[in-house]
């Protein structure tokens, strides 16, 4: 057995499946997938196979000939918990493909139901989340982002629903005997009512990266090769319309950036408010939030993000967990560099300053366990979903900087493009990326303690705090709140979301109750439609012990699903007095069926941790 990757049952020695052709009836009212997938070996192989798979229930393993074979296979005992449950086939000799036949469980942690009186446009709605490992609680796959796949999907759904993926849209058609593939049976399959949409990704990504929703979804375009979907209606889809009118000029200047954009086109999906993030990089259809639409460009930031990733995460991906960092460090500089162009440097700096005290928060976080604020982290047992954390961002981010500053900005574009072109459509860890940077710019290594950036805990002393002057006026007045002093309506007149975030982020966390009213009864953050700003109010005033704030906390808790908010509010309460506590739990349990699965077990975690 040779582990390439340890939150994958994937073995090294063996070839891995580099196609998948997945045929999917969704059956919502048992929020159950029956699926089929024919799976493409990159090389012919005999004998054991192992797959990742979470809570499937496979039916049958065959050859994939005209006269199917039975392949032996069986599942481990008992699942890990982090890893799932292994599927381990014995292959005939030469095998080059073979067909499963499995069902989803209700509870998959990659997708979340949604019943019609959840939803915006009262009909079902589903959607899949699969970064970091659960694809494999979708079909049977090597879960690592280390082996990429190409796919083609077809979606039997209601033909009152339309169905999106992270792939090229086929057709959307009548649903034909021939085409269930034994996902179900022809009667199931062809029943009236039907549909089938049809999807196919030619480029190869890692398994994360597959992703589908499925609902009252509507749509507008934005430009030649950009669109958003949502759900809820013209009103929606307006607004939407409006918040991302720029986007296909932010994909004008990302090729600019960073070279051609590889993936023909770049549409946004708007999902329900249950969405665990703020965005996912999904190839040809980024999945957002709906919280990012407040009608004053903000939007954009995520968007930047998201549409970084095509380089940087999708082009070129982490080959595995612990070199995250290659994503998320390389796509936060990415995307300040496209924020500089479209918004302005003063724009950008504020976003490294966001990012400098999110950082450094993360250093009290982990401060018991310094392994995370590493940028390569060993991850071993460890669930990435319970330590996601800022670290690659930031560290990501600032080691990027630093070499940036080192050799000067063009150098370092220059270098960047030829990184993006070197390995593109490759999955690559950290030692490569330090390889080709060695070679690449001489004598780095002379220069920086490349060592120490990758290997050492903490914030080496040659990262740098933004230099800005919006930033550094915010910063002082933050520190003026102590002796009482809160800023004036001229002082915060032109201030959007951002600068209330960074205002409110950078306050000394032991304040007074009296103060935190204060500022509240000037300002109104804990109303705030910017949910950014009502949770860093929030936060901030749940310590103090002001219980005015609950009914809000509440509501905030119940109405949005995105982990960002989740993850500070009930660990705020949960660290709080048993009132506090008894909220959250009570929260928790009447919220629960809300959030999606990843979320849930998130909550359930911190919760757990300190009861
Ligand atoms: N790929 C991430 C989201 C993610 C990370 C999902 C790890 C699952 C596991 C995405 O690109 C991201 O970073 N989203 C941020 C956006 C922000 C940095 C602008 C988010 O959701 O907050
Ligand atoms: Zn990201």
């Amino acid at each position: 057995m040779a582990p390439v990757d340890p939150h994958s049952y994937t073995d090294g020695a063996h070839p891995v499946v580099s196609r998948a052709t997945l045929t999917f009836y969704l059956d919502f009212a048992a929020s159950t997938i029956h699926a089929s997938a024919l799976l493409t070996l990159s090389a012919p192989h005999s004998g054991d196979l192992l797959l990742d798979t979470r809570a499937l229930a496979v039916h049958s393993a065959s050859t994939d000939a005209d006269t199917p074979e039975p392949i032996p296979f069986s599942l481990t005992a008992a699942a890990d918990p982090v890893l799932g449950t292994a599927l381990t086939l014995t292959l005939p000799p030469d095998t080059t493909s073979f067909r499963l036949t499995f069902s989803t469980s209700p509870a998959a942690s990659a997708l979340q139901w949604l019943a019609p009186p959840q939803t915006a446009s009262a009909q079902p709605f589903v959607f899949s989340q699969c970064q970091s490992i659960h694809a494999r609680s979708i079909f049977p796959c090597h879960d690592t982002p280390a082996a990429r796949i190409t796919f083609s999907l077809l979606l039997n759904v209601p033909e009152q629903l339309s169905a999106v993926a992270s792939a090229r849209h086929v057709a959307r058609r009548d649903p034909l005997p021939s085409d269930h593939r034994g996902a179900c049976d022809d009667e199931l399959w062809c029943a009236p009512g039907r549909i089938v949409e049809e999807f196919q990704m030619e480029q190869s990504v890692p398994p994360y990266l597959f992703a589908f929703a499925a609902g009252g979804i509507g749509f507008r375009d934005l430009g030649p090769r950009t669109r958003v979907y949502a759900e809820g209606g013209d009103k929606v889809l307006d607004e939407a319309a409006r918040e991302f009118a720029g986007v296909e000029e932010m994909v004008k200047v990302g090729e600019g950036l960073f070279g051609p954009y590889e993936w023909e086109r770049f549409d946004l999906l708007v999902l329900p408010p249950s969405f665990p993030y703020g965005g996912m990089e999904n190839p040809r259809m980024v999945f957002l939030t709906p919280t990012v639409i407040k009608g004053d460009a903000a939007g954009a930031q995520v968007v930047a993000h998201e549409l970084a990733h095509s380089w940087t995460g999708n082009l070129i991906t982490n080959k595995t967990n612990e070199d995250f960092w290659l994503n998320e460090g390389f796509t936060t500089y990415a995307e300040r560099r496209i924020v500089e162009v479209v918004q302005g440097e003063e724009r950008a700096a504020l976003n490294m300053g966001i990012g400098w005290r999110g950082l450094n928060r993360m250093m009290e976080r982990f401060k018991d366990n310094m392994e995370f604020t590493k940028l390569k982290p060993k991850m071993a047992g460890i669930d990435p979903d319970d330590v996601y954390s800022e670290v690659p961002y930031e560290k990501g981010f600032q080691f990027l900087w630093r070499i940036e500053r080192e050799i000067g900005r063009p150098a370092f574009d220059e270098f960047l493009k030829k990184y993006i072109a070197t390995f593109k459509f490759q999955s690559i860890d950290t030692e490569t990326f330090l390889e080709f940077l060695k070679a690449n710019v001489s004598a780095i290594e002379n220069q920086i303690d490349l060592h120490l950036w990758v290997e050492g805990t903490g914030i080496p002393p040659d990262a740098m705090e933004p230099d800005s002057a919006t930033y550094k006026k915010i910063c002082s007045l933050a520190a003026e709140f102590k002796s009482g002093k809160l800023p004036s309506e001229d002082e915060v007149a032109n201030w959007s979301g951002q600068e209330w975030e960074l205002y409110l982020e950078n306050l000394p966390t032991d304040v007074e109750a009296s103060q935190v009213t204060a500022l509240d009864e000037r300002y109104k953050l804990s109303e705030s439609r910017d949910y950014e700003v009502k949770v860093a109010f929030l936060q901030l005033a749940i310590p103090t012990g002001c219980k005015c704030y609950f009914n809000e906390v509440e509501k905030c808790l119940k109405q949005v699903g995105r982990m960002k908010y989740l993850r500070p509010l009930y660990s705020s309460l949960a660290k709080c007095s048993s009132e506090e506590k008894m909220l959250a739990q009570r929260i928790f349990s009447e919220a629960q069926e809300f959030y999606h699965p990843i979320a849930r077990s998130v909550v359930e975690s911190i919760l757990s941790k300190h009861s």
